[in-house]
């Protein structure tokens, strides 16, 4: 009968987070008032990638981002949904997004402590063709209310008190830690709520998968070249690992932290910061591979010990398993 009884005890995510957030004596429910509008982003987002196709909304949306990039129509409406459903919580008041070139800083009548970096879509190449796209969020506490300002946001990600990501793929998958270790929440669409799946997540030590866009080679700098090179000839006579990339970092995240490897997206003689940015991509999945055992590394340090200079940032980034990230540290630590 304990399947019954775990079919019939139902732990969705908000129960879960009230259940943490209650151990804070100080909680008034505010950070699961803002979960839950990140969670109701999560769900019209998802929805809407599932029937992109048939809803017109596949393709470009004529407009071009701070980064440079063509936003497609669903970068577009799911940044629009998470500014929205973040404003009308109440409970923030600095938002930063890929999609905007500067911050949102929310009016007073409807400004709350928290401050939330976010990537409304990740993988956006991959969205015209199907494959798991994904968001990507990251909270922090706003230092003085009456005055937020940029600094706020131009901090380490040792101040992160929460990170997380929902992937679009063959489910809906929802990753949060708000410190202390890391949950899988899977959609049921029936119910439509996030039910808990993947209690306490811990990255294997060492994985036998490298995630990496290996048409970049050609660029890369010395360390991770050999480091590449070690996974596909082994010295130690170990078996060569598997090569897993997929494009979208939440996907090539999410596998990584399930079955254990590394994921990177080292600096190249093209992009000499790398192409992930630090506040909304690099930060929160550092964030995320700690509390699950692994850990993050940008070729010269720590990755959650970076000081971003401005919003938008990029940094070179190698995360996964523990094992995994020592090896490319020692051969970075040797070229130093
Ligand atoms: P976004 O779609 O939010 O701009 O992010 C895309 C990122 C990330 O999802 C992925 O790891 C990386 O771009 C892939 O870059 P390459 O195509 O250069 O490998
Ligand atoms: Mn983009
Ligand atoms: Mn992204
Ligand atoms: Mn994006």
């Amino acid at each position: 009968h304990a399947a019954d009884a775990q079919m019939t005890d139902l732990m969705t995510i908000t129960r879960f987070v009230l259940n943490e957030q209650s151990k804070h004596k100080q909680s008034r429910g505010d950070f699961t008032i803002l979960l839950n509008h990140i969670v109701l982003g999560c769900k019209f987002v998802c929805s809407s990638v599932t029937k992109a196709g048939l809803a017109k909304l596949l393709g470009l949306a004529g407009e071009i981002n701070v980064q440079g990039e063509d936003q497609k129509k669903l970068d577009v409406l799911s940044n629009e949904v998470f500014v929205k459903a973040l404003i009308s919580s109440g409970r923030t008041c600095i938002l930063v997004s890929e999609e905007n070139e500067d911050p949102i800083f929310v009016e007073p009548s409807q400004r709350g402590k928290y401050i939330v970096v976010f990537d409304p879509l990740d993988g956006s190449s991959n969205i015209d063709c199907g494959v798991s796209i994904g968001t990507i969020f990251g909270i922090y506490l706003v230092k003085d209310l009456n005055n937020p300002t940029v600094d706020d946001i131009l901090q380490s990600g040792n101040n992160l008190l929460a990170a997380g990501y929902c992937m679009y793929g063959s489910s809906c998958t929802f990753v949060l830690s708000t410190g202390n270790g890391v949950n899988g929440f899977t959609l049921d669409p029936s119910l439509g709520e996030f039910i808990l799946t993947n209690p306490n997540i811990k990255i294997p030590k060492k994985g036998k998968i490298y995630s990496v866009n290996e048409g970049n080679a050609k660029y890369w700098d010395e360390p991770t070249a050999k480091y590449v090179e070690s996974c596909k000839y082994p010295q130690d006579g170990s078996p060569p690992k598997s090569l897993r990339y997929i494009g979208s970092m939440v996907a090539d995240v999410h596998r990584t932290l399930l079955y254990g490897g590394i994921f990177m997206y080292p600096a190249d003689k093209k992009s000499l910061s790398g192409k992930l940015r630090i506040l909304y991509e690099v930060f929160p999945m550092s964030y995320l591979m700690e509390q699950a055992g692994g850990q993050a590394f940008t070729g010269k340090q720590r990755a959650l010990d970076l000081v971003p200079k401005k919003v938008h940032d990029r940094s070179p980034i190698f995360l996964g398993s523990y094992d995994d990230v020592e090896q490319i540290k020692a051969l970075y630590a040797a070229s130093a």
